[in-house]
C-alpha cells in the first residue's frame, strides 16, 4: 500500500536524526528520559524536536502528507484507524517494529456551535470535541504515544497524578498494553465517573489527603525510588500525541487555518502541545499562516493570567487553586513556561473565568446538543470577553477546544439544574443568573394526563417568549 510509496520512508535516518528530547531551558539534548522526565543538567522540562525534518525537508513535502494521511483512513491497520497514529510521519518512531497501544483514539468531530456563536458575538464558531475520544478526555491522544514509548522501555509499572482524566486514561492505555498503573488522586476532589474509569481498568488508586500540586509532588519523589514510568504531562511524548488534535482540526478544515483556537488551561501542556503542532506545520509548509491560540483559565486556578498580567509571563507565582471546574484545579502548572512561548508565538492571549461563567458557558454548549465537562466550557466563558475586549472580532473564525466529554462531571450537571450548585457560596447571588437555564427533572404521577398538561404549559411559555 501506500505505505511503501509515497509515504515519507523515516527508514533511511537513524532513530536520534530524526527526533531528539531537547531541554527547554539549556537546551541540552538527552539521550533517554529521565525518571523524572527532566534534563538531568538544569531540572527544566524536555521537548521532541525533529533535526532529521530539516536534513530531509523534501521528504516532508506538504502535498504528499496530506495525501498518504487521507489514503490511511481507508487502511485497517490498528495504527492507521488511530486518529494519532495516522499522523505518525509528525511523531517519534516507536523502535524496533515495536506496536503502538491504541484505542482508535483521535477521530474526533469538529461541530458548529450556532446558538454559542451568536451569544458570543462571533459569526463562526466551531467545537473540536475532544471528549469524544475513548476514555471521554483528550488525554487518550497523548495517552496512546507516552503509554507505547513506556512499554518500550520495558516498564511494567506506569504512575501519574491527576485531577482525573489523565488516570482515567493511564489506566485505560496502560491495561491494553499489560502494564499495571499506579494512580494518586487528590481526597474528596475529582469527581466519582472518572474515579470509577481508573478502577475499572484495574489501577492501583491512591487517594491523597491534598491537592493536584501535592499529588504530582508525592509522585515525584515515588519515581525516584521505584522503576515506575513517569506518565503526567511533564513527560514529552504526552504532548507530541496531543498534538496531533490540531492536525486532524485542520484536515478537517480542508487546511484553512482558523484565526483563533481557545483552549483551557490547568497544567498547561495541552495549550503547548496545540501551539507546537501550529508552529510545525507551518515550518514544514502544511499551514501558510498560524492561528492566534488562547488559553483560558478557571479565576480561582489562574497562575498563567496572572503570570502574563503582571510580568509579561517571566515568572509563574503559584496559586492555592480552587474552582468548581475540578479538572483545571491546579495551582502550580509544571508546562507554564512551555505555555508562553505559545502565547508570545501565537500572538495569543490568555483570559480567565469564574465558576457562574463556567456554569453558564456549560449550559450554553450544552444547548447547543454538544454537552462538556466544566473544564472545556471555560473556552466559551473566556470567548465572551475576548469579543467583548476586541482581541476576537465578529467576522473571525474560532473554535474551542473541548477537552472532555458531558458525562465526565455528572454532579455539577445535576446541581446545577436542580440550581443548587451555587448554595452556600460566595458566588450563590450572582447565579440567579443561570435560572433561565436551568431544567430540573419534574416528579409527576404517572399518568398522561399530567403529562399532557407540562406539555401544554411548556408549549405555552415557548410561544410567549
Ligand atoms: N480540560 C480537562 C477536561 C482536563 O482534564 C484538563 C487537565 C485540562 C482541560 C487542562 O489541560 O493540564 O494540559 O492544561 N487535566 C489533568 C488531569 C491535569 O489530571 O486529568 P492541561
Amino acid at each position: 500500500m501506500m505505505e511503501q510509496t509515497a509515504v515519507v520512508s523515516k527508514s533511511e535516518l537513524s532513530q536520534s536524526e530524526v527526533s531528539q528530547l531537547r531541554c527547554i531551558g539549556c537546551g541540552a539534548i538527552a539521550s533517554t528520559l529521565a525518571q523524572n522526565a527532566r534534563c538531568a543538567h538544569c531540572g527544566d522540562l524536555l521537548e521532541v524536536v525533529y533535526p532529521g525534518w530539516k536534513s530531509g525537508e523534501s521528504r516532508f513535502a506538504a502535498a504528499m502528507l496530506k495525501s498518504v494521511w487521507k489514503q490511511r483512513r481507508t487502511s485497517l491497520l490498528p495504527e492507521d484507524q488511530s486518529g494519532v497514529w495516522r499522523f505518525r510521519d509528525l511523531l517519534p518512531d516507536l523502535r524496533d517494529g515495536n506496536r503502538a497501544i491504541t484505542l482508535r483514539e483521535g477521530n474526533t468531530p469538529v461541530y458548529e456551535l450556532p446558538s454559542c456563536a451568536r451569544g458570543a458575538g462571533v459569526e463562526s464558531l466551531f467545537a473540536k470535541h475532544q471528549g469524544m475520544n475513548p476514555t471521554g478526555s483528550f488525554k487518550d491522544t497523548g495517552m496512546t504515544t507516552a503509554a507505547s514509548f513506556a512499554r518500550q522501555e520495558g516498564f511494567h509499572w506506569v504512575a501519574c497524578a491527576s485531577t482525573g482524566n489523565t488516570s482515567a486514561s493511564m489506566a485505560a492505555y496502560a491495561a491494553r498494553g499489560g502494564m499495571r498503573s499506579l494512580v494518586l488522586i487528590p481526597d474528596g476532589k475529582i469527581t466519582w465517573s472518572k474515579l470509577s474509569q481508573s478502577l475499572d481498568y484495574g489501577a492501583v488508586t491512591c487517594q491523597l489527603k491534598t491537592d493536584f500540586d501535592g499529588c504530582m509532588r508525592v509522585l515525584n519523589e515515588v519515581v525516584q525510588r521505584m522503576p515506575v514510568y513517569l506518565l503526567n504531562s511533564v513527560n514529552p511524548y504526552r504532548l507530541e500525541g496531543q498534538k496531533t488534535a490540531v492536525i486532524e482540526l485542520l484536515e478537517q478544515f480542508n487546511w484553512e487555518v482558523p484565526d483563533h483556537i481557545i483552549v483551557p488551561g490547568g497544567n498547561l501542556a495541552n495549550s503547548s502541545a496545540i501551539g507546537k503542532a501550529v508552529l510545525e506545520l507551518k515550518e514544514l509548509g502544511l499551514i501558510s499562516r498560524l492561528p492566534k491560540i488562547s488559553i483560558i483559565q478557571a479565576q480561582g486556578a489562574n497562575p498563567l493570567v496572572r503570570a502574563i498580567r503582571e510580568n509579561g509571563g517571566k515568572e509563574l507565582v503559584p496559586v492555592k487553586a480552587d474552582t468548581m471546574a475540578s479538572a483545571i484545579r491546579i495551582g502550580n502548572p509544571a508546562s507554564w513556561k512551555k505555555a508562553v512561548r505559545v502565547l508570545q508565538a501565537t500572538d495569543g492571549t490568555v483570559e480567565q473565568a469564574t465558576d457562574v461563567e463556567i456554569a453558564q458557558a456549560k449550559a450554553e454548549i450544552g444547548a447547543d446538543g454538544i454537552g462538556c465537562e466544566p473544564a472545556s466550557a471555560v473556552t466559551l466563558a473566556g470567548l465572551k470577553k475576548l469579543v467583548k475586549s476586541g482581541f476576537v472580532k465578529r467576522s473571525e473564525k474560532v473554535v474551542l477546544i473541548l477537552t472532555g466529554h458531558l458525562l465526565k462531571d455528572p454532579d455539577f450537571t445535576l446541581k446545577f439544574h436542580r440550581g443548587d450548585l451555587f448554595t452556600g457560596t460566595p458566588e450563590e447571588k450572582q447565579a440567579s443568573i443561570l435560572a433561565f437555564q436551568q431544567r430540573a427533572p419534574v416528579v409527576l404521577d404517572a399518568s398522561a394526563e399530567s403529562v399532557v398538561k407540562l406539555l401544554e404549559l411548556e408549549e405555552r411559555s415557548e410561544r410567549s417568549n
